[in-house]
């Protein structure tokens, strides 16, 4: 090897060494801040009662988390300080923390989460109202009395208190084929039938107790028929989940009213010692309009729809000893008397 080449190796070696030496020396140097770096946030960071408290320092600035990217890393995780912040809750928020269309909206991460809310209540307070923070108040959206747990926002119409029931079931559906949804609407809102609540067919909870309903465990529909269901008559009245039917109501004709207890002005309408309904199963989720003609909960096979054992009445006669009931037209015009658990006669006092 040439003297000069020799030369040029050693400066080659001597740089490359340098060159390790310098960068062991700055990994060197990362390693020695590290335990500096404890003293990056001041005591209290982590005690709640401290005005150093991170939550505190935060909320004093509005919530901007800039200055924590730097070192936590853009997405919180951790990055150069491996403390990531969902360590310990589930915050920072996604973007897409209020887009209904997002998978990361905060309905769908409660739902998902048995619609417990208690994570929420230690940032949003126990009310709901945001600890004095309006960036923290859900009441600004939740705006009924009960906030976030009133009885409309995580099943029922979310714009109207009024409605409660599916449609809009849990998981956001609508449709009338499923059975969280179903005959919901029929039965509460927008027929001229029966008057029917929440209680004939489920146990409810009030506003005391709403959060038993949904916190325990996994999720689990109750269906218990009762009152107007069974009204004293049809104790055997049952939803069967696997078919989807409801069977031996009251309601769809599982009633029998006898004439040895009929007053003796009233006994000429039975043909019979009883007049008996159909007693009808029906199937919750099936709304084409199949399973509730007038005629289908009571009536005959001929065509009446006055019930089995009542003297044979056509449609428009009905209003003459039920005239509190129907009209003219056989059209329901209370339905506060109609599948109400009562016989509602009266003769009509045009005839
Ligand atoms: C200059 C870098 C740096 C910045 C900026 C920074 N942190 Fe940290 N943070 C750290 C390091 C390093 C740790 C780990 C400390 C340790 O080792 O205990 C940490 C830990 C934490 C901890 C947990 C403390 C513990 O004892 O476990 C919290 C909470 C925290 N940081 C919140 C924040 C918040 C909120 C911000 C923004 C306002 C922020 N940090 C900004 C470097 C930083
Ligand atoms: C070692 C656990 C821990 C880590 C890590 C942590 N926090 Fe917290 N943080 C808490 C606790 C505890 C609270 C109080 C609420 C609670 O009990 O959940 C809180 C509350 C907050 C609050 C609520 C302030 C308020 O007014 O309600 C914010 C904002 C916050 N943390 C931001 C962050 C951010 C950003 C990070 C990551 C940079 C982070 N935290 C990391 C434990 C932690
Ligand atoms: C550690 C504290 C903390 C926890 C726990 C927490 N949040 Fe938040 N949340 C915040 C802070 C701070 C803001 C406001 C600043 C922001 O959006 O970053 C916020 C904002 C929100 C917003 C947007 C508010 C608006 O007006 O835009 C929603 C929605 C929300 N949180 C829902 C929830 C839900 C639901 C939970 C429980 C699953 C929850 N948060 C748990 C701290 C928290
Ligand atoms: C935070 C969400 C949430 C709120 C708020 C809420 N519910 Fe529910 N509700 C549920 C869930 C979840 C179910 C069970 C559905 C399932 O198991 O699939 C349910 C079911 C029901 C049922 C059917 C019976 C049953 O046990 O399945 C009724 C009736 C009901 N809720 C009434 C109410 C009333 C009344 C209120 C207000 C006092 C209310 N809910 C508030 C989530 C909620
Ligand atoms: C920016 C407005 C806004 C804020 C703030 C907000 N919410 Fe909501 N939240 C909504 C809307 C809108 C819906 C209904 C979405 C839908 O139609 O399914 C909703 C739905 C919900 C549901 C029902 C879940 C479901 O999909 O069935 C719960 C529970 C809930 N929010 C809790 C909270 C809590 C707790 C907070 C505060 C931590 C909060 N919300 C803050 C707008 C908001
Ligand atoms: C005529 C009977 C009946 C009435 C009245 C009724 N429900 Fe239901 N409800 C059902 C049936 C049947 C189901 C389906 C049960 C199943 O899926 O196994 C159901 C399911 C539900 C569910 C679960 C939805 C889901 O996504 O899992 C909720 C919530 C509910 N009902 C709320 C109500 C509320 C609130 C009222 C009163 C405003 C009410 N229901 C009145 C029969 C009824
Ligand atoms: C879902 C089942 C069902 C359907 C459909 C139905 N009814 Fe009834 N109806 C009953 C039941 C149950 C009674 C028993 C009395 C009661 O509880 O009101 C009854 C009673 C009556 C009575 C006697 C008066 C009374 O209420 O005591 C008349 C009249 C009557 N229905 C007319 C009609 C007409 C007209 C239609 C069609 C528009 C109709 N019903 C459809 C279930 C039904
Ligand atoms: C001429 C009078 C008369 C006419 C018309 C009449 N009913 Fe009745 N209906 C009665 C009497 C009386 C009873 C028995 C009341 C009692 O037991 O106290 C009765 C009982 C009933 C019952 C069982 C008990 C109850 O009130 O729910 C039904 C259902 C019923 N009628 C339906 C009808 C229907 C439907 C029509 C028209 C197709 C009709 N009725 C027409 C007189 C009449």
């Amino acid at each position: 090897m040439e003297p000069k080449m020799k030369y040029y190796l050693l400066s080659f070696i001597t740089i490359i060494s340098i060159a390790i030496l310098f960068d062991g020396c700055s990994k060197l140097q990362e390693n020695i801040t590290q335990p500096q770096s404890l003293s990056i946030h001041s005591n209290g960071n982590l005690d709640t009662s401290s005005a150093n408290f991170h939550g505190n320092v935060l909320k004093a600035n509005s919530f901007n988390l800039t200055s924590c990217e730097k070192c936590h890393a853009t997405n919180f995780q951790g990055g150069i300080t491996n403390v990531s912040c969902y360590s310990c809750h589930n915050y920072p928020h996604q973007a897409g923390i209020v887009d209904t269309t997002s998978s990361d909206f905060h309905g769908k991460l409660i739902i998902a989460n048995n619609c417990s809310m208690n994570a929420c209540q230690k940032c949003h307070g126990n009310d709901f109202s945001g600890n004095g923070s309006n960036q923290l108040n859900c009441r600004n959206c939740h705006t009924q009395a009960a906030g976030p747990l009133a009885c409309n926002t995580c099943h029922g119409n979310f714009a109207d208190s009024t409605m409660t029931a599916p449609p809009r079931d849990i998981n956001g559906n609508t449709s009338t084929n499923l059975v969280t949804v179903g005959a919901h609407a029929s039965h509460l809102y927008t027929n001229n039938f029966a008057v029917v609540a929440c209680e004939n067919c489920h146990v409810i909870p009030n506003a005391n107790n709403v959060k038993d309903h949904f916190n325990p465990g996994p999720l689990v529909k109750i269906v218990v028929l009762d009152s107007l269901a069974i009204h004293g008559i049809a104790s055997n009245a049952v939803f069967d989940a696997n078919t989807e039917t409801c069977s031996n109501t009251y309601c769809h004709g599982n009633f029998e009213f006898k004439k040895s207890d009929a007053p003796p002005e009233r006994q000429f309408a039975y043909t019979s010692d009883k007049m008996t309904g159909n007693n009808m199963t029906v199937r919750w989720n099936l709304l084409d309009g199949s399973q509730s003609p007038c005629g289908s909960c009571h009536g005959t096979s001929d065509g009446f729809i006055s019930p089995a054992g009542h003297i044979k009445m056509p449609i428009t006669e009905c209003v003459a000893c039920h005239p509190t009931v129907v009209n003219g037209n056989g059209e329901i015009i209370d339905k506060t008397k109609h599948i109400n658990g009562q016989i509602n006669f009266a003769l009509s006092k045009k005839r």
